[in-house]
């Protein structure tokens, strides 16, 4: 596999041919943030937050990093101005599904986002899908996917399944960015295995 040098905020970069812009930029120690990356998953390219500016023969694009590979001569800006902006937008929008959520809370004071901006249509869960892609991939278990389609997309737990693995597993909880998944599970639980829960009253 052939070395690909790349530049990232004004550093020269040596990365791997087939690895993305985000873990070259980790690699040399500039953090960009993610929501739905997980360095043991597939690349989803879900939540945006990772967008960066690069410029690809003299012209500079806005791309996902966590999916965008490496190339040869790319200059790379994670900080511009354009990208904070579309980092902040991004924020807002999130926050108004995920109001309580403390990751998004200190992203919001990071760049400057207002917490308010846009109506709450509090659902609690982005959509990163790290529960259901850690479950399949990592678990290989599918005792979480997600159900309906567009705004009234959800994550769902298989009964049959959660019943019998979730209780010793838990392993997706601490990866929810807002919490929900945890929410969801205990309500599920209660609802589908009232004497477990009422077991540790
Ligand atoms: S429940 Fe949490 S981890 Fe699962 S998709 Fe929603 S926000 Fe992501
Ligand atoms: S971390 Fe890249 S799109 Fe979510």
């Amino acid at each position: 596999m052939s070395e690909i040098l790349l530049q990232i905020d004004g550093k020269e970069v040596r990365a791997k041919e087939g690895t993305t812009v985000l873990e070259a930029a980790r690699s040399a120690g500039i953090s960009i943030p993610t929501l739905c990356h997980h360095e043991k998953l597939e690349p989803y390219g879900a939540c945006r937050l990772c967008i960066v500016e690069a410029e690809v023969r003299g012209w500079p694009k806005i791309v996902v990093s966590c999916i965008y590979p490496v190339e040869n001569n790319l200059v790379v800006r994670t900080r511009s101005e354009k990208v904070v902006r579309i980092r902040r937008v991004i924020l807002e929008l999130l926050l108004a599904h995920a109001p309580d959520s403390y990751i998004l809370h200190n992203l919001a004071e990071e760049y400057g986002a207002d917490k308010n901006r846009f109506e709450k249509e509090a659902s609690f869960c982005i959509h990163c899908g790290l529960c259901v892609r850690y479950c399949a991939e990592i678990k290989k278990m599918n005792a979480i996917g997600f159900v309906d389609r567009g705004t009234r997309r959800e994550i769902n737990f298989m009964p049959e399944i959660a019943s019998k693995e979730c209780n010793n597993c838990k392993e997706c909880f601490p990866l929810c960015p807002t919490s929900y998944l945890q929410a969801t599970f205990v309500l599920a639980e209660a609802l589908a295995f009232p004497s477990r829960s009422s077991q540790r009253r």
